[in-house]
């Protein structure tokens, strides 16, 4: 379906994204609200009204903007300002880190840029606290360079124009919708027509609720409204919920040897060597017919605490023991010396609560 190689987009995709452009600035001139640093789009005004907006409403914003703004009214106050006097400006805005970087990253454009702010995308996505979103956003509305600026209205937005079905919670999603738009985006008035897909988001295809087509500058030419689709577009896929897993693991011992194994070749911890261990939380009397012991030859057997590890799509809640054995361990096991563990057989991280109780 997609063409090889520079251009992988759909010819139709990217002539429907085209014919947004002249309609979607027409309605942003004249219904772009007024805006703060929007009147007055200094970069540094930009950059610090697109930080505040990451996780905040526009009109909650408002105030924090002009506090800002009036105590910190240049890159090099921020870049000096005390710590404790930018948390105070920070206070009720939440998500600190966000203020952090941003000092963070006015110091490195005093010391790297004199004090201005650069003017490329490709600058500006090197510093701290700014990504793809805010680097785009920061170079086309302030220097008016033809770059994306895809936050999650814009991927709303073109997914619903586009009738697209691709999970917007994805990070390829949002690469291909920037790939596309770099090439389908006009020229000239980048900060208009990046704005104006966010705030035809905001307002009228709006997240919560149904949008208001019959306003919609995009109508005639959106896919999900002529199809009906705007319920089930855009596409959010929850993350997976993780398997739940019960396992009993053991410190096998033999005289100075402990009884390893090596995983299969395939799955999780693939190929690593591994404590024994078997699914489920077993008893004591069960341990030696599910790891394949000679009852008779187990000479001791001790509970240990139990332990728990997440990893991506299972956790495992893990009972332990020890079981000494008085006679050598089963051919299915390699016998391995303490020492070993550290050098020729590393146990992963998941066996960490019980290989640091290997005497
Ligand atoms: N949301 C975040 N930044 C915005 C902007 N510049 N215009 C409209 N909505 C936004
Ligand atoms: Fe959103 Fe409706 Fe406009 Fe399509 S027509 S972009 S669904 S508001």
């Amino acid at each position: 379906m997609y063409k090889e190689g520079k251009c992988a987009f759909k010819t139709a995709d990217l002539e429907r994204l085209r014919s947004v452009n002249a309609p979607l600035l027409a309605w942003y001139h004249a219904n772009a609200r007024m805006l703060p640093w929007r009147e007055n789009p200094r970069p540094y005004r930009v950059w610090v009204s697109e930080i505040m907006l990451q996780q905040t409403r526009i009109e909650a914003v408002k105030p924090y903007f002009d506090r800002f703004m009036a105590e910190l009214p240049d890159i090099a106050d921020l870049a000096f300002v005390e710590d404790d006097r930018l948390m105070k400006l920070w206070e009720g805005l939440g998500y600190y880190n966000r203020a952090r970087n941003l000092k963070k990253a006015a110091e490195q454009i005093v010391m790297e840029y004199g004090g201005s702010m650069p003017p490329h995308y490709h600058q500006l996505v090197k510093l701290p606290g700014i990504g793809s979103y805010t680097a785009g956003a920061i170079a086309s509305i302030a220097f008016g360079e033809a770059v994306p600026a895809v936050d999650g209205n814009v991927l709303r937005v073109l997914s619903r124009v586009l009738a697209s079905r691709e999970d917007i919670l994805k990070q390829s999603t949002k690469k291909k919708i920037e790939g596309m738009l770099t090439e389908t985006m006009p020229g000239q008035d980048a900060g208009s027509f990046n704005q104006g897909i966010m705030e035809l988001g905001e307002t009228v295809c709006v997240p919560n609720g149904k949008p208001r087509c019959e306003e919609c500058p995009l109508q005639c030419l959106c896919l999900a409204s002529q199809r009906g689709l705007t319920d089930e577009i855009p596409i959010k896929m929850p993350p997976k919920k993780r398997r739940y897993e019960e396992r009993t693991v053991c410190i096998l011992e033999y005289e100075e040897q402990v009884g390893i194994r090596k995983r299969e070749a395939a799955g999780l911890l693939a190929s690593l060597y591994e404590l024994p261990n078997v699914e489920g939380h077993l008893k004591p009397e069960q341990l030696a017919e599910a790891f394949g012991l000679d009852p008779e030859s187990v000479v001791s057997c001790e509970a240990l605490p139990e332990a728990k590890h997440v990893f991506s799509h299972v956790e495992w809640h893990m009972k332990g023991y020890r079981i000494r054995m008085g006679k050598e361990l089963p051919k299915a096991y390699i016998a391995a010396k303490k020492e070993e563990l550290k050098t020729i057989y590393p146990l992963p991280n998941a066996f960490g609560r019980y290989t640091k109780l290997i005497k």
